[in-house]
């Protein structure tokens, strides 16, 4: 449930429509801003926040794998589509509209731009709530970019981009990157990269920090907060650290989903988070198959003063996107051979090696902190790749296809 929470806490109350259906007017623009359309910019921004929307169920269902992991999972649809729209702009022919119509933009990149720029220009500051998105362009100091990309990442973007040294000073490129997605994300993603993981042969860095700071507008005492029991499963339960208050809130039955929903405001009384909670235990997976069926504009919530109990929880997510891209059709655009990233650079062979994804929430008595960063790597050089990080089958044979030795290591550490 958690990354459903942080997509609408970062979108706003877009909701999810497919690319095809008009948009309504009057219902909520991006990033916490309210009111009627006005013109233009408005309506390129709700456009791309329903866009981030609908990729994110997309990508959601692509990384949450076919199910029944129980591992939790947080992502922000909209760091990574805004760093895959940054890198739209340079593309062309099929890696475009590959990209287009995995991010359900218009194939005219043009239009994202000004979505973007449209929506970073709302993203605001109120003084209750803290709400940032930045984006950044590292490149190789010896690699040419195109003038017409340098400006739509600057003039729309507002990407500024900087010189680095992959190569020759990798660690220093990697501590460049590192601090400034740490200040753009308020020191929740420190080391975006960690040692050893920032390709040498890396031409371009696209990144995306998004952070997120609010406070419930009726916090909960921390002295009601105590170890209560949270079932994992019918038959297993842990006891978490669980917040409990009288506070204002709404919720709504969704009777179809058999399912209900809490929505807890920040202090900005605009800002909130979901909550999907199943009716029974053994619902979640039913919820989560069934995301897609919920329609943010038509919950119709009951407001009044109840007892909420709630666990603390921070957890923090770090995914490799390019796997769930492919299974979205984006495939030139990781193909050394096919990817056209000419509006770029004329650099031969540019192709992107890696989507980097990380993303944190922290939920307290206090509110909530949430941040995410999106890095893609652009490269000319191919390094395949064989590592062995997941259960493997091992067969010591002989020079007569004898087996000498065979198994199966599914933990090295046991
Ligand atoms: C990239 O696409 C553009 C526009 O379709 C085309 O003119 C160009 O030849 C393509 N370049 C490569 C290297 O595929
Ligand atoms: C665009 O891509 C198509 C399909 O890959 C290819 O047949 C065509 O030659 C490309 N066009 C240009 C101008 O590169
Ligand atoms: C750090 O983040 C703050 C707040 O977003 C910003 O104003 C400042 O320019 C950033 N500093 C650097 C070096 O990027
Ligand atoms: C809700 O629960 C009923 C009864 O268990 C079941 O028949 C139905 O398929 C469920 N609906 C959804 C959307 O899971
Ligand atoms: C939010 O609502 C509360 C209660 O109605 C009010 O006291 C407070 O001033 C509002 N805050 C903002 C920022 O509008």
């Amino acid at each position: 449930m958690v990354p459903l929470l942080v997509l609408m806490m970062l979108t706003g109350a877009g909701r999810w429509l497919p690319e095809t259906q008009a948009l309504p007017t009057g219902q909520s623009g991006p990033l916490g801003s309210q009111g009627q359309p006005d013109g233009q910019d408005a309506m390129a921004a709700k456009a791309v926040a329903s866009a981030s929307n609908v990729f994110g169920m997309d990508l959601y269902e692509a990384v949450r794998g076919g199910g029944g992991e129980a591992s939790n999972v947080v992502v922000s649809p909209l760091s990574a589509s805004a760093a895959l729209a940054l890198a739209l702009q340079g593309a062309r022919n099929r890696t475009a509209q590959q990209l287009a119509r995995a991010l359900h933009v218009a194939d005219d990149a043009r239009d994202a731009a000004r979505g973007f720029r449209a929506l970073l220009a709302r993203t605001k500051e109120s003084e209750q709530v803290r709400l940032r998105m930045a984006n950044k362009v590292f490149a190789a100091r010896t690699f040419g970019v195109k003038d017409d990309f340098r400006r739509t990442a600057q003039e729309d973007f507002r990407a500024d981009a900087e010189a680095v040294d992959f190569l020759q000073d990798t660690e220093g490129a990697r501590q460049a990157v590192n601090a400034w997605v740490g200040n753009a994300t308020g020191g929740l993603i420190p080391e975006l990269y960690a040692k050893g993981n920032l390709e040498p042969s890396t031409l371009m860095l696209l990144v995306n920090a998004i952070f997120f700071k609010g406070n419930w507008a009726t916090p909960f005492k921390e002295e009601n907060t105590k170890e209560r029991p949270f079932h994992v499963t019918p038959s297993q339960q842990v006891l978490v650290p669980t917040m409990r208050d009288i506070v204002n809130a709404d919720t709504a039955d969704l009777p179809q989903l058999n399912a209900s929903v809490l929505q807890l405001f920040y202090n900005d009384n605009e800002t909130k988070l979901l909550i999907f909670l199943p009716d029974e235990v053994d619902g979640f997976q039913q919820l989560e198959n069934n995301l897609r069926l919920i329609n943010l504009d038509e919950i119709k919530f009951d407001s009044l003063a109840m007892e909420v109990q709630l666990p603390k929880f921070k957890i923090a997510t770090n995914l490799q996107l390019k796997p769930a891209l492919m299974k979205l059709g984006v495939d030139d655009f990781f193909d050394r051979q096919k990817a056209n990233l000419t509006g770029i650079s004329d650099e031969k062979g540019l192709f992107a090696s890696k989507v980097l994804h990380r993303a944190v929430i922290e939920v307290t008595e206090k509110g909530t902190e949430a941040a995410a960063a999106t890095s893609v790597e652009l490269t000319n050089k191919f390094v395949p790749d064989f590592r062995v990080n997941r259960p493997f089958i091992f067969m010591l044979v002989d020079v007569y296809q004898t087996v000498l030795f065979m198994g199966r290591v599914t933990n090295p550490l046991e």
